[in-house]
Formats: C-alpha cells, sequence, structure tokens
C-alpha cells in the first residue's frame, strides 16, 4: 500500500495534469469547434480526402464531423475486468430508458457486450450476422452488423475475429478505420459507446481516434491503478497523433468493496490527484452484477433498486451532462 502511494504521488497534481485541461473552465467538456446539432446526410462524404478541407483542419472529413451529431464515448482501460463492459452496458440501458438514441459497439474480440445483450448465438457467430470484424475490413457497411436489444438501444455485434486486427487492417492509417465506419450513422444516434478489449493494440488506438471522450472505470486494486498512468500517456499520444479533441470525460471507480479501508485510502488518493475526473458515485461490488448478464440484461433490468443500479443511474446522468453542450 505504501509503493501505491508513493507511485501515485508521481502523477501530477490535479489541475497541472495536460489531460485535465480540456475539462477546465465552465463547460467542462465543451469543444469550441463543437456546432449544434445539425441533420447531416454524412454518407455519401466520408470518403472526400482531406485535401479539399485543408484550409479548415489537416484531418480528413471523419475527423472533422467527429464535432457533428453523435457523441462517441470510448469506455476504455487496459487492464482486464475492470468493468468496462459493465459500464457500457449500463449506461446504454439507462440513456436508452430516458428516450435516447444509443449505439453500443463492442470492439472487444471477447465479445462480452454481444452476449450480454443479444446472447451468445450472436456472440459466438452462430447467427451469421455480420460483425465490426466485417465492417473495419470493409466488407458491409456498420448499418448491417446493428441489432436491437431488448433494453431499447442498438449494439454492433462483435467478433472473435477481431483478435486478429492488428495484421488485417494493413499499414494505411489503420487507426482511424473506426472513425470514418461511424460517418453513416452520426445522425442517426445521439450517443455512441465504445466497450474497448484490454490491452493497448490497434483497437483500442481505434476506439480512442474515433472518439470524442474516453471514460475510464478503474477497479481501486493495486495494479489496475498502477496501469491508469499508461493509458493516460496513450490517451495524450492519441490525441497528439490522430485525435486532437479528444477529452477525458472522467475516471469511475468501479467493482468498489465496501467497508474496505484499502478501497477508502485509494479513492482518497484517486480525488487527490484527478480531482473533478472523478465520477462520484463509486460503482459498488455486489453479486448481482455477476448474475445480471447470463439473464442478457443490465443490472438496471435485472435488479433496478440495487445499490448497482442507483449508482450506475446516478453516473449516466453526470455523464450526460459532461458530454452535452
Ligand atoms: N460493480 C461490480 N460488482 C461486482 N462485480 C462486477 C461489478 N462490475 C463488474 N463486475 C463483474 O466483474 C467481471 C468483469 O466485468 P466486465 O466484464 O464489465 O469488465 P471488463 O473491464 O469489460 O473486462 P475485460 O477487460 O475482460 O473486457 C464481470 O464478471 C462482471 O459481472
Ligand atoms: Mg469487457
Amino acid at each position: 500500500m505504501i509503493d501505491t502511494l508513493f507511485w501515485l504521488c508521481s502523477f501530477p497534481p490535479a489541475g497541472t495534469y495536460e489531460a485535465r485541461d480540456y475539462l477546465k473552465g465552465d463547460g467542462r467538456t465543451a469543444h469550441p469547434l463543437r456546432p449544434p446539432p445539425l441533420f447531416i446526410p454524412t454518407f455519401f462524404l466520408s470518403d472526400i480526402p482531406a485535401f479539399v478541407f485543408s484550409n479548415v483542419a489537416p484531418f480528413s472529413l471523419s475527423a472533422i464531423l467527429l464535432f457533428m451529431g453523435m457523441r462517441v464515448i470510448a469506455v476504455a482501460n487496459q487492464k482486464g475486468g475492470v468493468g468496462k463492459t459493465t459500464t457500457v452496458l449500463s449506461l446504454a440501458a439507462a440513456w436508452a430508458g430516458m428516450g435516447h438514441r444509443v449505439l453500443a459497439i463492442d470492439l472487444d474480440p471477447q465479445t462480452s457486450l454481444t452476449a450480454a445483450t443479444l446472447g451468445e448465438s450472436y456472440a459466438t457467430g452462430r447467427e451469421s450476422t455480420p460483425t465490426v470484424f466485417d465492417v473495419l475490413q470493409d466488407v458491409v457497411p456498420l448499418q448491417s452488423c446493428l441489432r436491437f436489444a431488448s433494453e431499447g438501444f442498438s449494439v454492433a455485434c462483435g467478433s472473435y475475429n477481431l483478435v486478429g486486427a492488428e495484421k488485417l487492417f494493413g499499414d494505411d492509417r489503420p487507426e482511424t478505420r473506426l472513425r470514418t465506419v461511424l460517418d453513416p450513422v452520426r445522425s442517426d444516434f445521439e450517443y455512441a459507446l465504445i466497450d474497448c478489449p484490454p490491452g493497448l493494440g490497434t483497437l483500442m488506438l481505434n476506439a480512442l481516434t474515433a472518439a470524442n471522450h474516453v471514460l475510464i472505470p478503474v477497479a481501486p486494486r493495486y495494479f489496475d491503478m498502477r496501469g491508469l498512468a499508461f493509458l493516460l500517456d496513450t490517451i495524450d499520444r492519441v490525441r497528439d497523433a490522430f485525435n486532437p479533441g479528444l477529452q477525458i470525460l472522467g475516471i469511475l471507480p468501479t467493482i468498489v468493496r465496501r467497508r474496505s479501508r484499502h478501497k477508502r485510502q485509494v479513492l482518497s488518493i484517486l480525488a487527490d490527484r484527478f480531482g473533478d475526473l472523478i465520477l462520484d458515485p463509486p460503482i459498488p461490488e455486489t453479486v448481482r452484477f455477476w448474475e445480471a448478464p447470463s439473464s442478457l440484461a443490465s443490472i438496471l433490468a435485472y435488479e433496478p433498486d440495487s445499490l448497482g443500479s442507483r449508482a450506475y443511474r446516478q453516473v449516466a446522468k453526470e455523464v450526460l451532462e459532461r458530454v452535452s453542450p
């Protein structure tokens, strides 16, 4: 524990960390380039080369469209088992329940999100539905891999084939693939949540390059906390190389054991280091989260009055405020 404290104290204090600069000021997450929401037919424009817009910005049209319409939120942490999929599922269900048009994208070869929303036949490919893998390979458009989940949001089906994504994407700006394939649906949804795989590979870079915001679930445990520094560094690099508008939406403490001294210490260190970036309330650890996915339900549908449901509903509202203009 002393080591953890020492290591975490090597972060610059809250307020000086570069990644936080986007969250300062009045709107916390408002981007100065963001225009009012517009209905624009984007499908026929996505391949227009960047030079046409070279007087606007040195990026492709996809990069410009990133600031319009649908807000894209990557739920990312290279550590496994910290609650990324659970967070995507819970936020998608909460926002759909509020009447928003939500897309959840399963970018993880483990296909947990697809399994938890559409069932194993989709997650294992028995359903022979097009998947995000086919979309990223330009075989089919994104719309063809969308299926409607019972809780009122759309799911872009994941595939085990994504495990080889690094090799299959080739060398031609592979990091921007996902951003480009999202263009045709930007006016169909208000919010897209990307369920990132663990690791810092091509899929994670694609998600961070396609996103307006990144939401980081963190389990308050020693190794999970260590990984945070690597992730923040990766985010800064993606911002420099591909996506200057990428904002850190917040850090969400997940799987938090009640009545644990270790938990209290870690939460207080996180609060000291990252200030307002820490989302509140933390998500409590409860067995209900293990049970819900096998019923093809989020915790909100499985046990609406549980502590976990209440926490995610509150976080869903807070996150909406942070991503809304
Ligand atoms: N608050 C919680 N309390 C108890 N268990 C939880 C909680 N949140 C998630 N879990 C459980 O922890 C496990 C890991 O969660 P989840 O799959 O959401 O993590 P992940 O970060 O997406 O993992 P991976 O990196 O492998 O994709 C799952 O069994 C999930 O049901
Ligand atoms: Mg997952």
